[in-house]
């Protein structure tokens, strides 16, 4: 396989990080790229300064949406080790949807390594503070310059990274979400499964209406009868009910969130009753009624675990716990949160540490 050719930009001045760093808005220096073509495979493979793409009007991904991505993480642990939380699984599911979308699938492993390279040279940007780490951010996007609409045959892939802290403005506090039947994300057997644009395009208008009614993010329900939980706008969701912890099952317009499979994990490793299942509005609406609703919490790369303080159904507004986060919300962030930092051992095998082995 061809190498990775580098241009690294030399650091003149000291990275100094904001104190409130919120998500996605500061960028690192340099980015990892590939390119696609049917002739030579992956290509060009790259880590560079990062720079403005120069795009023609007529790229396929601006007008058909051929476009995925992905999210994970990496931590400066307490031993002063940088890692990567399950980027097995991420690379992974970027190959589902990818091949959902028509797209070519990556190699995983040579990306991963990829990635490695790019994180030991980005070190600096980590930030080490409580709930901070550096965001990984691969996308995929058809660069064929055609308005025929067909899968396109070139792609970029690029990798970018950014130091974040809190998705929500919340922080850890807990969240208000809405269950709505106005508007729904996805139907199964279409995209919903897969980490594409559009799946996000579909999810705006109604959380901006949710925004505007005072409530963090929208809780889908399917999108045939709208009668059951989906997952949140940027977040799976688990409910706590009196004798069991659900999740909706993965049905094929739902996320398969990395976060979401380690939490089943650990719920399980600690002999929780989960289960993975259809959870209906009607019977969230009866177990709060009847005080058998013990919390409510989202699960996701950005979002860690995020507690659900009130979830409304048109006229039903259920307040939980308070508004404060239930008691296992606040033990299952800080388990997860404690692996990623190192100051718990990995027994799942979930991290991967980051060590240079080309020196640029
Ligand atoms: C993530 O949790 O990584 C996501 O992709 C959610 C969102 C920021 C789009």
């Amino acid at each position: 396989m061809e190498q990775i050719s580098y241009q690294i930009k030399p650091r003149i001045d000291k990275i100094e990080l904001p104190q409130k760093l919120g998500f996605g808005a500061i960028f690192t220096d340099h980015i990892f790229e590939m390119d696609y073509n049917p002739r030579k495979g992956w290509h060009n493979f790259a880590i560079k300064p990062v720079e403005r793409l120069s795009i023609h009007p007529a790229a396929m991904f601006i007008h058909y949406g051929q476009s995925i991505f992905e999210g994970l993480k990496a931590f400066r642990t307490i031993n002063n080790e940088t890692v990567i939380f399950r980027p097995e699984k991420h690379l992974a599911r970027m190959n589902n949807s990818a091949k959902r979308l028509c797209m070519p699938q990556i190699d995983e492993a040579f990306v991963l390594e990829a990635l490695k390279e790019l994180i030991s040279i980005e070190q600096d940007w980590i930030p080490t503070n409580s709930g901070e780490s550096l965001y990984i951010r691969p996308i995929m996007f058809g660069t064929d310059e055609m308005l025929g609409v067909h899968p396109s045959k070139s792609y970029k892939f690029i990798i970018m990274l950014s130091p974040v802290g809190a998705y929500y403005p919340e922080g850890f506090k807990p969240v208000k979400i809405l269950m709505q039947d106005e508007y729904v994300r996805a139907v199964r057997k279409g995209i919903g499964e897969a980490k594409t644009s559009g799946n996000y395009s579909a999810s705006l208008l109604a959380t901006e209406i949710a925004n505007q009614l005072g409530y963090t993010q929208v809780l889908w329900l399917d999108g045939v009868e709208q009668k059951y939980l989906e997952e949140v706008g940027t977040m799976n969701i688990f409910v706590e009910f009196e004798n069991e912890i659900a999740t909706p099952k993965l049905t094929g317009s739902i996320l398969p969130g990395v976060t979401r499979a380690s939490i089943i994990q650990l719920l399980r490793d600690k002999n929780y009753t989960i289960n993975e299942r259809l959870i209906s509005v009607d019977e969230v609406i009866e177990a709060y009624d009847n005080g058998k609703l013990k919390g409510v919490f989202g699960t996701g790369t950005a979002a860690i675990i995020s507690p659900v303080a009130e979830v409304t159904f048109k006229e039903k507004k259920m307040i939980l716990n308070n508004g404060e986060a239930s008691k296992l919300a606040v033990e299952l962030f800080n388990e997860i949160t404690e692996i990623q930092k190192g100051s718990v051992p990995d027994k799942f095998g979930w991290i991967t540490k980051v060590v240079s082995e080309v020196s640029v």
